[in-house]
């Protein structure tokens, strides 16, 4: 496969339904992890629910309407970033991410999706790129603060996570915020 090497320990590759396999693993590994702020760990209990999930995402990097990228730490799958949803009209990408648990405190997502941004610039011709977090979630808001995005504001009861509702921040990034 074609990797973009960030550093001597991480590399991004296009995510392809071969990674499915170590990809559910590492999501069952951290299911108590993951679940406290992502919504989709119920729908996922088998390699098969992984698989098909990565098929769409190549079915919607073909169309251009998302780019769904694993992270390699030392050769093993680490986590995923990417654009859930590429608003060509207005030029806005919405980016996600998460890395299992044991990943987390060495500066991987930092880099990882710093490349996912230059790229939504460069290569998608972004205007924005947005990133909407809980507002509990402390370790996703430090990483959208550290990669320079502009808190702009609260969106009340944006998400059902684990029966509950919680509010989320609209994080932002400009292409002219870069200048
Ligand atoms: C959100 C999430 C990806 C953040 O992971 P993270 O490890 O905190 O972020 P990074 O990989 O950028 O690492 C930053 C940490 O590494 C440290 N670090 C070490 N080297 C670093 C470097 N070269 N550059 C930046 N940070 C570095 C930082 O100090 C920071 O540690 P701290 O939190 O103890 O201060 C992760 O917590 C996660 O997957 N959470 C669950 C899923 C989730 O919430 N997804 C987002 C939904 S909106």
């Amino acid at each position: 496969m074609f990797f973009r090497q960030i550093d001597n320990n991480i590399k991004l590759s296009l995510s392809i339904p071969q990674y499915a396999e170590e990809l559910f693993k590492l999501t069952d590994k951290n299911r108590g992890f993951l679940q406290q702020w992502l919504p989709w760990l119920d729908r996922t209990k088998e390699p098969l629910d992984t698989q098909q999930f990565l098929e769409l995402q190549l079915l919607r990097f073909q169309q251009g309407s998302a780019l769904h990228v694993t992270i390699f730490y030392q050769d093993r799958i680490a986590g995923v970033v990417g654009y859930n949803q590429i608003d060509r009209v207005n030029q806005i990408g919405h980016l996600g991410y998460w890395l299992g648990e044991e990943y987390n405190g060495k500066g991987i997502m930092t880099k990882s999706a710093k490349e996912l941004i230059e790229l939504g610039f460069d290569y998608y011709e972004l205007n924005r790129v947005e990133i909407r977090c809980a507002v509990a979630n402390n370790r996703s808001r430090a990483l959208s603060e550290r990669l320079g995005f502009n808190n702009e504001g609260i969106i009340r009861q944006a998400e059902k996570l684990c029966d509950r509702y919680v509010d989320h921040v609209v994080y932002g990034l400009l292409r002219s915020d870069r200048d």
